[in-house]
């Protein structure tokens, strides 16, 4: 990424502390959103993490549907959305995964992908990293492939990275 791309990236994420909770700084992409030229330069790039040939993006809940589904779009791609438990009308496959304090659970469509295709996911936030790993095992445990997991902005000192060894795992943004 061009440095000139990342200060205009970071220049329109807004640090909220003590939301949602005390002690947390939430990192709010809704500047960056608003800023047609900052949305398109991150669009661009999350696009160009799987490579040339994606046969499908995958968003995660619920920031990565805005930022998926403008990526497909642009590659002439399907989208696929990967929702928090119980949102899903059809048929779904979980996978579950540790928070800090219990357990999350997030589901696919059991049609949602075909044996070998390649998928790219999308997300904003790379946290603790369960969130995609369970993500990377709900599309591979389908039969398709990840070509790339394109992130807006890893938070490093969390380390979520350690459980994604074997992913294409690219961040515009390591705060
Ligand atoms: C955030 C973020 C990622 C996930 C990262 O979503 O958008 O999807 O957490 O966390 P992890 O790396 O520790 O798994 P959140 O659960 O806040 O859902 P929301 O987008 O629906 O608010």
């Amino acid at each position: 990424i061009a440095d000139s791309d990342r200060d205009l990236l970071l220049s329109r994420i807004r640090d909220v502390p003590d939301w949602p909770e005390p002690g947390v700084v939430f990192k709010d992409i809704t500047p960056l959103l608003r800023d047609p030229a900052a949305f398109d330069t991150a669009v661009e790039l999350l696009g160009a993490v799987g490579g040339e040939d994606v046969d499908v993006v995958v968003g995660i809940e619920a920031r990565g549907f805005i930022l998926g589904a403008p990526v497909a779009h642009r590659l002439g791609a399907g989208f696929v959305p990967i929702r928090k438990q119980g949102k899903l009308p059809w048929e779904t496959t979980a996978a579950s995964y540790a928070l800090e304090y219990g357990e999350a659970t997030i589901e696919v469509h059991v049609d949602a992908f075909q044996r070998g295709e390649r998928v790219l996911i999308v997300d904003d936030v790379l946290a603790t990293g369960g969130t995609v790993r369970a993500t990377v095992d709900l599309v591979r445990g389908a039969g398709a492939d990840v070509v790339g997991v394109g992130i807006l902005m890893e938070l490093g000192f969390l380390g979520g990275r350690a459980k994604l060894p074997d992913v294409n795992l690219q961040s515009l943004l390591l705060v």
